[in-house]
């Protein structure tokens, strides 16, 4: 592998390390010569990447007090961050009626907020040094949605929503805005995805069917014959370090073959095609609730 100039042996930091997508894209751009800053909620879950060479941070995205001292470390220790990688997320899915509010707050001050602090917070030092990249991990799921996955793409729109006016805003800075968009990949993501559906909030027997083939059609995405449209958490890594190494990066990057599909059957489908199409997949026999009280005692 190519080993980059020094001038661009630059600080990157990335959230959300211990598994997937963040340690691979780490392993990757430490090995390209960046100076990485891998961070994660619990230290102990990176520990094996300082010996690949990365400086390793604690880093929880959804405390402002965590995110500043991980920045101030990164530009205390080399000026500014060059490359920040929003990458920190998780998948909350169930049925928009069942999932609580609480988890719906967490999931976007996870996925949204955190990201949107941390890029604030980078920001000046970038602009100080009239250069940065700002990768914001988004999903396919940014710009389609699934059923069951109503307030996970919530949070990706959201993400493609702040990265577009950013794109515009920072590029007289010399700073570059570049969302990932990441169909299936297998990582930690499709497991905690169906723990989640299992432990939704406000469970109703009218969603029982729903939520099975809602499991179903996730374990399907990364283990059944649809697996083959998935990707390593090393392809997204792939993508990301070619962005980054692009003079003129673009302002989307999908990963995986089953992204790229499942893009254009939206975009050329329509709002009534796509529903067709997602008909076929989930077919459910919906059942009234026992008692609207029952239903309302549920709710949080
Ligand atoms: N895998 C897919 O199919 C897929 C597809 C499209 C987009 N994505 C996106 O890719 C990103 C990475 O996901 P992945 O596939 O690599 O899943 P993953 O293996 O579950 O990794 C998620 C990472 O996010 C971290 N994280 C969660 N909450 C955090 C917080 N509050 N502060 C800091 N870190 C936090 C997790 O840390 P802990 O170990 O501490 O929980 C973990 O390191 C996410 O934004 C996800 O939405 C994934």
């Amino acid at each position: 592998m190519r080993r980059m100039p020094q001038k661009e042996a630059e600080a990157c930091l990335i959230t959300g390390c211990s598994t997937g997508i963040g340690r691979a894209t780490a392993e990757r751009l430490v090995r390209s010569g960046y100076t990485v800053y891998a961070s994660a909620r619990r230290l102990e879950s990176i520990k094996d990447l300082e010996a690949s060479g990365c400086r390793l941070l604690e880093l929880d995205v959804c405390l402002e007090e965590s995110i500043r001292r991980a920045v101030g470390t990164a530009e205390a220790e080399c000026g500014a961050v060059s490359v920040l990688v929003n990458n920190a997320g998780y998948g909350s899915e169930g049925p928009v009626e069942e999932i609580g509010m609480d988890e719906i707050r967490r999931q976007f001050e996870t996925n949204v907020f955190g990201l949107l602090r941390a890029t604030q917070l980078v920001l000046p030092g970038m602009r100080r040094q009239g250069h940065g990249k700002i990768v914001n991990m988004s999903s396919m799921g940014g710009r389609l949605t699934l059923p069951g996955g109503g307030i996970y793409h919530a949070t990706k729109y959201a993400v493609e929503a702040i990265s577009d006016a950013l794109r515009f805003e920072v590029r007289p800075f010399g700073i570059d805005v570049i969302v990932i968009e990441p169909g299936a990949i297998q990582s930690e993501f499709g497991r905690s995805a169906i723990e989640r559906v299992e432990r939704v909030a406000n469970p109703d027997p009218a969603y029982d069917d729903f939520r099975e083939v809602l499991k179903r059609e996730i374990r399907g995405a990364y283990e059944g014959p649809l697996a083959v449209l998935a990707g390593e958490p090393d392809d997204v890594a792939r993508a990301i370090e070619r962005a980054l190494r692009a003079r003129r990066p673009r302002a989307r990057y999908p990963v995986t073959l089953g992204a790229r599909l499942l893009m254009g059957a939206r975009r050329w489908l329509g709002d009534r095609g796509f529903d067709a199409f997602l008909r076929t997949r989930f077919k459910t026999t919906p059942r009234a609730s026992a008692t609207n009280d029952a239903t309302n005692d549920r709710r949080d």
